[in-house]
């Protein structure tokens, strides 16, 4: 079976989660492969709000299968708390998730160190989650991860070396003490034992479910703006972000992923620091802030706003593969008189469509706008041919300029205010 996957076309926050929440049921396994709980995807069962951070939002739905890949990272304390929160809810997860015992572990001095680093290298504006910390200490060989817990000889030896290797670098770098390495490791084993049974190799699980037929659909994390190799680097997360990732990390052959749908918000947003062409620093950005209700879902900051970047867009399209697009919170959009979208950049006095690559041509990138005339939303939509003619038109310049069809159309953060086209 073909899987598909919903990637973020920006700096994350897009509305990943509702969009999967809308095509649960088309699914029957949701995985993430990435990030970890500096995600937060939110989704409505009726009125009622749930974030999920580490486990996939898909498992919204109660008949879904969850899967953690490979080379997600677990913070096993924050996974708990995630579950039971959940679970006390009303949503019943831990028995329908499965976490691979490949995923590499954050652990409490990798949020220290996180911390630090923010102040020591001056601010990327982290979620302080430990990530990049986390990230690094795995690409370096150093890690701890589940897997290593089913072994006590296993678990002793990595988790020394990890230990060691923070260590050093909280003495060297930071002026800090050691760790205390009896007292974490316990907790470890004790926050072990309560996801234990739910340890499994996924990427088996994937590949035979593929094979028996069922269909799984791939969630993504942050968006495609915050890729560690392809996004506005250093200003990302530690992850792949993108659909080829989604492939690599999750272990299964690239071309099965053959839908790949781009979640792009009807404006651009993003947390923490970094380049941003199209920001509104003014009153607008902050009326769009308040009706977009725009505060971080993880860390309740307050998001940048501004206008939509079809030029960054263009790029996520290209590097993902996306085949079709999800427009959402079209409704924070509604009554303003004129709307304008970003359709190339000039940097240094040169006109260009191209994404810059140094970061100081990324800073000095302005927009280039086109204008369109507003459009009001109502609350009684059937069908995208009731949507008024203004936001046609806009839909039609973004499918031309992206060269790729737009087929959601979300109007609402509720699950039924959903338009396909
Ligand atoms: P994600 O990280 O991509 O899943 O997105 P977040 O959950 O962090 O942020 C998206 C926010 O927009 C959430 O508060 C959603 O409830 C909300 N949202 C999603 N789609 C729509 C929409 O079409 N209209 C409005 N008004 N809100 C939406
Ligand atoms: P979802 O999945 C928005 C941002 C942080 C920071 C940068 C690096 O909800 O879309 P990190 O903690 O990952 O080292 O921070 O990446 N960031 C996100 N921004 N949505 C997210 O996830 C994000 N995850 C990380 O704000 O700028
Ligand atoms: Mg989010």
């Amino acid at each position: 079976m073909p899987f598909f996957a919903v990637i973020g076309l920006g700096w994350g926050d897009e509305g990943k989660g509702k969009i999967i929440s809308v095509l649960s049921d088309e699914f029957d396994i949701v995985a993430r492969f990435q990030g970890g709980s500096n995600a937060g995807h939110t989704v409505y069962i009726k009125d009622k709000k749930v974030v999920f951070h580490q486990v996939p939002s898909g498992l919204v739905h109660p008949n879904k299968t969850g899967i953690m890949g490979p080379y997600e990272l677990i913070d096993m304390e924050l996974l708990i708390k995630e579950i039971n929160d959940i679970e006390k809810g009303g949503i019943n997860i831990k028995e329908r998730l499965y976490i691979d015992g490949r995923c590499p572990l954050v652990l409490p001095y990798h949020k220290f160190i996180d911390e630090l680093e923010e102040e020591k290298r001056g601010l990327l504006g982290t979620t302080k989650r430990g990530i990049g910390p986390a990230y690094s200490d795995f690409t370096a060989r150093t890690a701890l991860r589940i897997c290593d817990f089913k072994n006590d000889r296993d678990l002793n030896e990595r988790f020394n070396i990890s230990w060691e290797w923070n260590s050093i670098l909280l003495g060297g770098r930071y002026g800090q003490p050691p760790p205390d390495k009896k007292s974490i490791l316990e907790k470890l084993k004790k926050h072990f034992e309560f996801i234990e049974d739910r340890v499994i190799d996924t990427v088996e699980f994937i590949n035979k479910s593929d094979k028996n037929g069922k269909n799984i659909l791939i969630e993504g994390a942050q968006g495609a703006l915050l890729d560690i190799a392809l996004g506005t680097y250093p200003y990302v997360t530690s992850s792949h972000t993108t659909s080829g990732g989604a492939s690599s990390l999750l272990g299964i052959p690239p071309y099965k992923i053959n839908r790949i749908i781009g979640v792009l918000k009807a404006y651009a947003t993003r947390v923490g620091k970094g380049p941003f062409p199209t920001e509104c620093r003014d009153e607008f950005g902050e009326a769009l802030r308040k009706k977009g209700e725009e505060y971080g879902a993880t860390t309740r900051r307050p998001r940048r706003c501004g206008w939509l970047d079809l030029v960054a867009s263009k790029y996520s399209c290209m590097i993902n593969g996306v085949t079709e697009i999800a427009i959402t919170k079209i409704d924070v959009l509604s009554d303003i008189k004129k709307i304008k979208i970003c359709t190339a950049y000039e940097i240094n006095g040169k006109k260009t469509e191209a994404l810059p690559i140094s970061i100081s041509d990324w800073f000095n990138a302005k927009p280039v706008y086109e204008t369109f005339d507003g459009f009001e939303i109502k609350k009684d939509y059937k069908s995208f041919d009731d949507l008024p003619e203004n936001l046609k038109k806009i839909i039609k310049f973004v499918e031309e300029y992206l060269n790729t069809p737009v087929k959601i159309i979300s109007i609402g953060k509720e699950k039924s205010q959903i338009l396909f086209k």
